[in-house]
């Protein structure tokens, strides 16, 4: 089944909008969209460094015209939103209109452990808001929480990812949202 809409991810960092997105892609015969490498195509450079050089006001700027491009693109897309695209109220309004929103959920210490390889791996650049000395554990439930009502207000269904696999969690969107069957 197939609804004519954008399947689009919202969620926290390290919730796995990414890897899921792309599997539910894959299984929908769709093409992967992510916000975060849309802006990176039109900035030339990683998110980490629009960061550091021009600031996130700026790159919420890029995300929004990111956000626009993805949702205005042909065919029908599964699209994952950077963690923060939410918050800009435009973006809110345009996804639950021509988009079927899923909200990823995980536990703050969960998303800790998924961003930690990452983390490790980048020495902090990969993640701008995390890369601040403090316990990303802590920084996230903080961040969660305050973003807790833009989520809520753009998402039609929410899937929990907890102690799921990307590929079970991937399962678990397209049931939840009636493309796949139980
Ligand atoms: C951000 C999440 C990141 C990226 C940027 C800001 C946020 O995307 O857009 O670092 O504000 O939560 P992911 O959610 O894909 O990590």
């Amino acid at each position: 089944m197939d609804d004519g809409r954008h399947l689009v991810l919202v969620g926290m960092m390290g919730v796995g909008k990414s890897s899921v997105g792309r599997r539910a892609a894959l299984r929908l015969g769709r093409q992967f969209i992510d916000t975060d490498k849309l802006v990176e195509e039109e900035a030339g450079c990683s998110v980490a460094e629009i960061f550091a050089t021009e600031g996130e006001a700026a790159f919420r700027v890029l995300e929004n015209a990111a956000v626009r491009r993805a949702l205005e693109s042909e065919p029908w897309a599964v699209i994952a939103f950077g963690g923060g695209a939410v918050l800009e109220p435009t973006n809110r309004g345009l996804a639950r209109e021509c988009a079927l929103v899923v909200w990823l959920q995980a536990p703050a210490r969960e998303l800790a452990r998924r961003v930690s390889a990452s983390l490790r791996r980048s020495g902090g650049a990969g993640r701008p808001l995390l890369a601040q000395g403090r316990s990303p554990e802590q920084v996230l439930d903080e961040i969660a929480r305050a973003r807790e009502d833009a989520y809520k207000a753009t998402a039609h269904v929410l899937v929990d990812t907890a102690g799921r696999s990307p590929s079970q969690a991937a399962t678990a969107v397209l049931i939840a949202t009636g493309w796949s069957p139980e």
